[in-house]
């Protein structure tokens, strides 16, 4: 495709709680972008929190609105940093979409301190409310090779949140 590489959305994926909500705000104000994080996005448009929605009309109608809204968003829009939900990278039409039309960086960490996250996460994320802790290591073990595959990785473990925005700073100039 021909956008130029500085109008491109950068465009963050990773785990629950990899920070990329954090990370994302810190970044746009860095580079001086407008920040978005679809699912604020899709919550404001659907007036209804994502946890809602889950409950109320089942996750695969929440997948749907979550592919319309990431595709339409990186069909229209440019120079933005956007984070999405940790679940988006699994549909192959996002997928695609936010490659043609942006950077994305995949925020890395390990099984072992995402751990120490998972209590912070719980009461807010409907897909940790149904599995076990065995099933969410699977999980985020296969999600990772997805996320991993063909996109810049930032490892976020040991790192502080301005930390880490400002590396990718540098290597977005
Ligand atoms: C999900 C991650 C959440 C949210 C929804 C589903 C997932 O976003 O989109 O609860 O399937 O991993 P965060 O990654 O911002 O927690």
């Amino acid at each position: 495709n021909n956008i130029p590489l500085n109008q491109k959305n950068i465009i963050l994926i990773g785990f629950m709680g990899a920070g990329k909500t954090t990370i994302g705000q810190l970044l746009a104000e860095k580079l001086d972008r407008d920040f978005l994080d679809a699912d604020q996005e899709i919550e404001r448009k659907h007036g209804m929190p994502v946890t809602e929605i889950f409950k109320s009309m089942g996750e695969p109608a929440f997948r749907q609105m979550e592919k319309d809204y990431i595709v339409e968003l990186c069909r229209e829009s440019r120079e933005k940093v956007v984070s999405l939900g940790g679940g988006s990278f699994m549909q192959d039409e996002i997928r695609s979409a936010c490659l043609d039309n942006g950077i994305v960086y995949h925020l890395d960490l390990t099984w072992e301190s995402w751990k120490e996250r998972f209590e912070d996460l719980i009461d807010t994320r409907p897909i940790l409310q149904s599995r076990s802790l065995e099933e969410i290591e699977e999980l985020f073990n296969s999600r990772k090779r997805i996320y991993a595959d063909n996109h810049r990785t930032v490892a976020v473990d040991t790192l502080t949140p301005e930390q880490i925005a400002t590396i990718m700073v540098e290597q977005i100039r």
